[in-house]
C-alpha cells in the first residue's frame, strides 16, 4: 500500500501544497529548537487543510525510520548524484498525523557519523557549504520538477542551510512562492569567494544586493534578498533584527525589506509536551494537581541525579552552550548562586570551552546541590521541566525560545532575560500583572551577573509564597502555546503571496 491512497480527503486535490526545507526535523534529527518547529508546524498546517511536507538531507539511517519509502527523483549537480526518497514519518498521535518527508540522499555528502553539522568528535564538517549548497540547489530543482513527486505552490525555507534555494528559484519564471524563516540570524552560513564559485552560483549574485556580505558569501542573505516574504519566530525578534544591535550586519537589508518581514510566534507540539501523558516523567499531573505532581517528579529527579531529596527550590538551565544562551553568566554567578537556598540542575552541550568550565564547576560544587549533565538528552529534558520550580533563561538574544513555553505548560516558572521571544511569551510578575492574575514568570534586564542574580532571587522570593507560586504556575499552564494561532498566521501569509506575487524573478536578481 502506498500512503497516497489512504491520505485523508481534506489533504488531497485542491489543498495548498507547501514544502518545508530544513536541516533538522524532530524526531528524525535534532540539535535545537529548529527541529521542534520543523517537526510540528507542518503537522499543524496539515490539520488545517494545507498539504505541508518536509525536505531534509538524507543523513545516516534516516530512510529506515520512514514508512512507504520510494525514490521519486534524482539530480546530478556539482559532480554528485542526489536521489530523493519519499516516505512517511509516523506520529505519536496516530496515522492521520503522519508527515510526508523527502530525503535528499547522497552518501558522500550526508551518510556520516555525528550530527548534521559536526562529526562524532564535535568538529564541523569541512564541506558544510557543499553539503547544504547541494541540498538547497537540489530542493529548488525538485520544487520545479513536474515528475512523479510533489509540486509545491510554496516553498518554505528554514535558516541558512536551506536559504540558497530562494536564489536558485528566483531565476525561474514559473516558480513557486518562497518564504524564508529566520530562526537565528547569528548563524548565516558564511563562506569565502572560492566556495561561492565552486558551488556554481552565478557571478551576478556576488553583490551586496544578493549573497555577498562583507567580502564573504552569506547563504542566509540569499533567503533575505530573494524570498517573497521573510518571517522570524517572534514579533519582538522581528523588530530587533532591524536594529544594528541585533541585526548581525544584515539589519540594513532587513530594514529594506521591512514590508515583507513578519514576526510569527512559534507554537509547540502539545502532544509531545503534555504533563498529563508524557511517557518520560515519573508522575502525570494537570493544573488541578500540579503541586503534588511536581513534587513527585522533583523527588524522582533528585534521586536520579544524586541531589538531596528535599523540598528545596530546584532551578534549572537547559540549552546550548553558546554565547547566545548566556550560560557563561551562570558560571560567573556560581558562588552567589550556591549561597542561595536552592538546588541547580544544568542540561547542556555545545562550545568546548564552556563544556569544560561546566565540568570543572560540577567537580567543585556540592553534589547534593548541583547536578550538571553535559549532553543532549531529550528524555532528561522532559523530566527536568516536570521537576523544576524555576527555569533560568539568561539569553543575550532569543529569536523565540521554546523551553520557556514547555516550562509554562509543565507549571515551571521561567526566569528570563527580557529579549526577543522571551519577552513576548513570559509575563513578568510586576505588581499590575500579579494583581490581574496574568503573571507567568520573571523578567530581568541585563545580560550580566547582576541580572541573573536579580532574576533568580526574585523567582525564589515569589515562589516562597505558596499563593504567588500557584498563581504563576496556573497562569502559565493556562496559556495557549499550541500552533493553532500561528498556523493560521502562516496560512494568511501564504495566501497573500499566492494572490499578489508577481511571476518571475525578483528585482534583486
Ligand atoms: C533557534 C533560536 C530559538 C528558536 C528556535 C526555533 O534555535 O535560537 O530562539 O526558538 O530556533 O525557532
Amino acid at each position: 500500500m502506498r500512503y497516497k491512497e489512504d491520505s485523508t480527503p481534506s489533504l488531497s486535490g485542491t489543498s495548498m501544497k507547501v514544502l518545508h526545507v530544513a536541516a533538522e526535523c524532530f524526531p528524525l534529527v535534532k540539535t535545537g529548537g529548529l527541529a521542534d518547529v520543523v517537526g510540528s508546524l507542518p503537522r499543524a498546517q496539515r490539520r488545517i487543510g494545507i498539504d505541508a511536507r518536509v525536505a531534509l538531507p538524507g543523513y545516516r539511517g534516516l530512510s529506515r525510520r520512514l514508512e512507504f519509502t520510494r525514490t521519486v527523483a534524482s539530480f546530478d549537480l556539482q559532480g554528485f548524484q542526489l536521489s530523493v526518497t519519499e516516505g512517511m514519518l509516523n506520529s505519536v498521535e496516530g496515522p492521520e498525523q503522519r508527515l510526508p518527508v523527502y530525503l535528499f540522499e547522497c552518501p558522500e555528502l550526508y551518510d556520516r557519523a555525528g550530527d548534521p553539522y559536526r562529526d562524532a568528535e564535535g568538529n564541523e564538517h569541512p564541506d558544510n557549504a557543499l553539503r547544504f549548497g547541494c541540498f538547497a540547489e537540489a530542493v529548488a530543482r525538485f520544487a520545479l520538477h513536474r515528475g512523479d513527486g510533489f509540486s509545491p505552490a510554496l516553498v518554505h525555507l528554514h535558516d541558512w542551510q536551506a536559504a540558497p534555494a530562494a536564489a536558485w528559484l528566483s531565476t525561474q519564471p514559473q516558480r513557486p512562492a518562497v518564504v524564508t524563516t529566520i530562526h537565528n540570524l547569528a548563524y548565516q552560513g558564511l563562506f569565502d569567494y572560492r566556495t561561492f564559485q565552486q558551488l556554481g552560483f552565478p557571478e551576478r549574485w556576488w553583490s551586496p544586493q544578493a549573497m555577498e556580505f562583507w567580502g564573504r558569501c552569506s547563504f542566509l542573505k540569499a533567503g533575505i534578498q530573494f524570498s517573497d516574504a521573510i518571517t522570524t519566530v517572534s514579533p519582538g525578534y522581528a523588530r530587533e533584527i532591524r536594529t544594528p544591535e541585533y541585526g548581525c550586519g544584515l539589519d540594513g537589508n532587513l530594514r529594506a525589506r521591512a514590508a515583507d518581514l513578519h514576526g510569527i510566534l512559534n507554537g509547540i507540539d502539545t502532544a509531545v509536551w503534555d504533563p498529563q501523558t508524557d511517557p518520560f516523567i515519573a508522575a502525570h499531573y494537570t493544573a488541578g494537581d500540579v503541586v503534588i505532581g511536581k513534587s513527585a517528579n522533583k523527588s524522582a529527579l533528585q534521586e536520579e541525579l544524586g541531589l538531596a531529596v528535599s523540598a528545596r527550590p530546584l532551578v534549572a538551565f537547559i540549552g546550548r552552550l553558546a554565547d547566545q544562551k548566556g550560560a557563561d553568566l551562570i558560571l560567573a554567578a556560581r558562588e552567589e548562586l550556591l549561597r542561595l537556598d536552592a538546588q541547580y540542575v544544568v542540561l547542556a552541550t555545545g562550545d568546548r570551552a564552556l563544556q569544560e568550565a561546566f565540568a570543572a564547576f560540577a567537580e567543585a560544587a556540592p553534589t547534593d546541590q548541583v547536578a550538571i549533565r553535559l549532553l543532549h538528552d531529550e528524555v532528561l529534558a522532559h523530566k527536568i521541566l516536570a521537576a523544576a520550580d524555576l527555569l533560568l533563561i539568561p539569553s543575550r538574544f532569543e529569536p523565540c525560545g521554546l523551553n520557556q513555553l514547555y516550562a509554562q505548560r509543565y507549571g515551571t516558572i521561567p526566569v528570563v532575560r527580557s529579549t526577543g521571544g522571551l519577552n513576548d511569551t513570559v509575563v513578568d510578575a510586576d505588581t499590575a500583572a500579579l494583581a490581574a492574575g496574568r503573571a507567568t514568570g520573571v523578567h530581568f534586564r541585563d545580560a550580566d551577573v547582576g541580572g541573573v542574580l536579580y532574576g533568580v532571587r526574585r523567582g525564589l522570593e515569589l515562589i516562597a509564597d505558596e499563593a504567588t507560586r500557584d498563581h504563576l504556575r496556573q497562569a502559565g499552564m493556562a496559556s495557549d502555546f499550541s500552533w493553532l494561532r500561528s498556523a493560521g498566521d502562516y496560512r494568511n501569509l501564504y495566501r497573500s503571496l499566492q494572490e499578489t506575487r508577481p511571476r518571475g524573478p525578483l528585482a534583486a536578481d
